[in-house]
């Protein structure tokens, strides 16, 4: 894993919208894995304001880490909604191009068909990931087995807490979502991890010197051949010698 942490979180996803635009720039027509969360939302901010400039946008090809099960994509907390309005507008990104699990269709068949494609028009050539709180990847809650694919899942208690803030008052984020899985993830060329913020501290710290445990999911990252991770120093604070950070309850 190649860590490089950047002054502070603005600049964090400053490196990682630049990330993005390296790899279309050397491979026009690559596939691109996406994220959405908060930390996502300045990494496409800072895309479309400082990288777009020259850069040939109608090639590439983009799948989504995952959906909430039971959103329709108008629904304003969907994730296809979500990349509307952070990216894909903007660009003119057309729905041939870029893949979302759909969740309104059957989840089985949804999750067989979202792998196969992914398998069909992959590998993904760089794969943005960001970070759960208790240590997950898309929405691989921690037990979900390294060689899992494109699933069906529930959504664990403190995801739906951290994720409710998106929702209008009153309204939890649904219970379950269709998510790539972890050997779906494994699968990309290069993965760049973005974390930011002392919430994701000790997760961090877990996800790179910890046990590599399916408790820990981000952890299967200490495998991968090409992983950066991009910090800002909130983020970075568990990381100095010392032991490592207790298990997260939940
Ligand atoms: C969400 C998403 C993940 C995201 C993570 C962190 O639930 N499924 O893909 O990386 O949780 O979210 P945030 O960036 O809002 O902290």
């Amino acid at each position: 894993m190649k860590l490089t942490v950047l002054p502070d979180a603005g600049q964090a996803a400053k490196a990682a919208a630049s990330r993005m635009a390296e790899q279309i720039r050397s491979k026009p027509n690559a596939v691109l894995g996406l994220a959405t969360g908060g930390t996502m939302e300045p990494v496409y901010e800072a895309f479309l304001r400082h990288e777009t400039k020259g850069l040939d946008l109608t090639q590439i090809r983009s799948f989504n880490l995952d959906e909430y099960i039971g959103l329709p994509a108008d629904h304003p907390q969907s994730y296809h909604r979500y990349m509307q309005e952070h990216l894909f507008d903007q660009i003119g990104m057309d729905a041939g191009r870029s893949h979302i699990p759909n969740g309104l269709a059957d989840p089985t068949l949804e999750a067989r068909r979202y792998e196969a494609a992914l398998l069909e028009q992959g590998p993904v050539d760089l794969q943005l990931l960001g970070l759960g709180r208790n240590g997950h990847i898309g929405f691989n809650e921690p037990g979900s087995p390294f060689s899992s694919l494109t699933r069906a899942v529930d959504l664990a208690e403190s995801t739906r807490e951290s994720n409710k803030r998106f929702f209008k008052e009153g309204n939890l984020p649904p219970e379950r979502a269709i998510t790539m899985g972890i050997a779906t993830i494994l699968r990309a060329q290069h993965i760049v991890l973005l974390a930011v913020g002392e919430a994701k501290a000790e997760a961090v710290a877990r996800m790179v010197a910890g046990e590599v445990t399916e408790e820990m999911p981000a952890s299967v990252l200490q495998g991968h051949a090409q992983v950066e991770v991009l910090l800002d120093p909130a983020a970075a604070q568990g990381l100095q010698d010392g032991p490592i950070p207790k298990p997260l309850a939940g």
